[in-house]
């Protein structure tokens, strides 16, 4: 995979054919609820290869514990408040 990054969590979005499409939206809020709480340095937004999920477009794991398909803005909110906030 290349590069590692230090940081303390990671949040990976599924950039594969079908989620790349989809997944700008969520990949934006990601980046300002981590703005917002004052994480840039601790948390790093990723991408990753295609997860066979891609019915579930946008696929995306946080610090590869949970994958969750069809992420919408709200659900990004949620996530991010679950496992990173
Ligand atoms: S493109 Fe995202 S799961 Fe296949």
């Amino acid at each position: 995979m290349g590069k590692a990054k230090k940081s303390d969590k990671v949040i990976y979005l599924c950039d594969g054919k079908k989620c790349c499409r989809y997944n700008d939206e969520v990949k934006q809020c990601f980046k300002e609820l981590v703005k917002e709480a004052g994480l840039k340095k601790n948390v790093s937004i990723e991408k990753m290869k295609c997860q066979g999920m891609c019915k579930q477009a946008p696929v995306i794991c946080i610090h590869k514990s949970e994958c969750v398909g069809k992420v919408s803005t709200k659900d990004a909110k949620k996530l991010f408040e679950k496992h990173i906030a």
